[in-house]
């Protein structure tokens, strides 16, 4: 495993900002077992397995193909994703079942005949899909660490029915069936149109959403396993269903029986001495929450936060932040972002594809010399630390802990809302080919990159998805935390942590808690309402370029472990979702 220590990152337990956890040596494992995710029928399959004896990997596979159902915009069989776990015996392992590029894929079609990036092509249509991974991720997550108490086809049952018998659409789902850009493209895929729109009418709230193709390429997943969906006729018509919409299309059958869900080395680090265990390339998400943390450390938050504190109560201002931020600190904090995503840009991709640097990332070096260039104003036009390499919403989360002391982060995307909104025997298809860098364009989320994240045959795009898990110096399990939000991903999970670990809040308050956003192209921090305006006021007269009041993002659904081992979870407000616990006895 690789173990990467943070510069600093070995703060003594019981320093000034204590969390209840720094003060208390050890929590317990889990009393009883929880849920969290974005959708509640998802959140009750899961409590369902864990009530029946399965373990945390059995509930989150069994949540997750429920929410390939009643969450088809963004969990999804034709996707793809990443997940951590920690088991009860001490090990963490991360699972990469991203998507990959098909193996005839070539940079030409996404390009003018002047060399301009077609960048929309990477985004809708046949020539955005890469090769789907979550039947193989699911399937892959199950065999090699679900309890075995079940097989996959008793934890796909709840999807399967949930598909065929369907469900109330809620008002969510209503308000995004009635958008006319999505209705627009979704009525022009002959199934997705017969799904959603029966009769030409967008299904409303309270309307039963029935899926029955989705329900039999699951029953195929379910019996004949990866097969069923990357073989056989599940598969060609998939190929044919691309082909017909696009001929240039190249994902082939050969793609599809290829494709491999991998085992790679999760990310560790340490903050404040807890441990935290989170997704390494293809998914850059674990990098930069561990750089910003890393950068972070060395700064005295602490104290910063005890002076603001005091000058509140010398003299109390409604426009002070409550918790002792102050624009000093953000500035910290967003220029850490910055430096980290800077550094994205340059060096991070497919590690099967490029070198990518990670020791000397999160490295005492980079953290050290990124840590200085942090003056007292902002630095929007800072570059990449390392030199240049040679030339060369939607997604869901959903976290889960058992009694037993295993944890689960499992992260999936089909990349924007309804991804390429092609669909083929009820699957809806990804588009995260817009993840890869096209030559001089920003992707949708406005990042750029460089030839690491290039496309290229075979290649898996670069994710900003953090599934994480942090735990005890014993190794067990305190948190268990994700979210969409393209690049928003990061930022909302490292604004949580900060929020819990630093600023002493507690875990519905940190989630609560306005959000801020910083990705260093475009240089500007976005914020959204809520934050104290005499702190914005601060950041510009620091020279930040600030965006107030944006629309909230992001949705992270979080897991805390208390010391009694009693689990507390939180679905974020600002998207409907679950939280269940398991009976007390069952
Ligand atoms: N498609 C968004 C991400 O993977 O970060």
């Amino acid at each position: 495993m690789r173990a990467l220590i943070l510069g600093l990152g070995l703060a003594l337990a019981g320093c000034r900002g204590a969390t209840r956890w720094e003060t208390e040596p050890k929590p317990a494992t889990a009393v009883r077992g929880m849920v969290v995710c974005e959708h509640d029928l998802a959140t009750q399959v899961g409590v369902d397995v864990l009530e029946r004896g399965g373990n945390a990997v059995d509930a989150a596979v069994a949540t997750a193909l429920a929410l390939a159902v009643v969450l088809p915009e963004a969990g999804n069989l034709g996707g793809g994703g990443f997940a951590i776990v920690a088991t009860r015996d001490g090990e963490a392992r991360a699972l990469d079942f991203r998507e990959t590029a098909p193996s005839g894929a070539s940079l030409d079609a996404y390009l003018a005949p002047d060399g301009s990036a077609l960048a929309e092509r990477a985004l809708r249509g046949a020539l955005s899909v890469g090769v789907p991974g979550s039947p193989a991720g699911l399937w892959e997550l199950e065999r090699e660490l679900g309890s075995k108490r079940f097989s996959f086809a008793e934890l796909a049952a709840p999807a399967i029915a949930l598909a065929s018998r369907g469900f109330p659409v809620d008002a969510r789902l209503a308000d995004e069936l009635a958008e006319p850009k999505l209705r627009a493209a979704l009525v022009a895929d002959p199934e997705a149109a017969e799904t959603f729109y029966p009769g030409g009418r967008a299904l409303e709230e309270g309307d039963v959403l029935r899926q029955p193709a989705l329900a039999r390429t699951l029953e195929r997943l379910a019996s004949s396993g990866p097969d069923g969906f990357y073989r056989g006729e599940v598969a060609e018509r998939l190929v044919a269903r691309l082909s017909r919409e696009t001929p240039a299309s190249t994902l082939s059958l050969s793609d599809l029986e290829g494709y491999r869900a991998k085992w790679r080395e999760p990310l560790i680090g340490w903050f404040r001495g807890y441990e935290l265990v989170t997704m390494p390339p293809p998914s850059s998400g674990g990098l930069i929450l561990l750089q910003t943390l890393g950068v972070l450390d060395g700064f005295p938050l602490d104290t910063r936060r005890a002076e603001v504190l005091a000058e509140e109560r010398a003299a109390p201002s409604a426009d002070r932040d409550p918790n002792g931020l102050d624009d000093r600190a953000v500035h910290w904090w967003i220029e850490a972002l910055r430096r980290a995503f800077a550094e994205r840009a340059a060096h991070v991709g497919d590690p099967d594809f490029v070198d990518v640097p990670l020791d000397r990332l999160v490295g005492a070096e980079w953290t050290a010399r990124a840590r200085v260039s942090i003056g007292e104003n902002a630095a929007p036009t800072i570059e990449s630390l390392l030199p240049a390499p040679p030339e060369g919403t939607q997604t869901t989360h959903l976290s889960v802990v058992d009694a037993l002391g295993n944890a689960v982060s499992l992260t999936t995307t089909l990349n924007s809302g309804w991804g390429s909104r092609l669909s083929s025997d009820g699957v809806l298809l990804n588009n995260q080919l817009d993840d890869f860098a096209l030559p001089g364009v920003a992707n949708q989320f406005g990042l750029v990159g460089s030839a690491a994240n290039a496309l290229q045959p075979g290649k898996r795009p670069l994710s900003t998805m953090t599934p994480t898990i942090v735990r005890q110096s014993d190794r067990s399990v305190v948190l268990v935390i994700g979210g969409p939000g393209g690049p928003r991903i990061v930022s909302s999970v490292l604004g949580v942590l900060l929020r819990i670990l630093v600023l002493g809040q507690t875990l519905d308050d940190a989630v609560r808690a306005p959000r801020l956003h910083q990705q260093w192209r475009p240089p500007t921090t976005d914020f959204e309402a809520g934050w104290s305006p005499r702190l914005l006021d601060g950041l510009e007269r620091r020279g930040h370029a600030v965006r107030r009041d944006v629309e909230p993002w992001g949705s992270v659904q979080v897991i805390q472990i208390d010391r009694a081992g009693e689990p507390h979870g939180v679905s974020d407000p600002r998207r409907p979702g679950g939280v269940r616990a398991t009976r007390r006895e069952p």
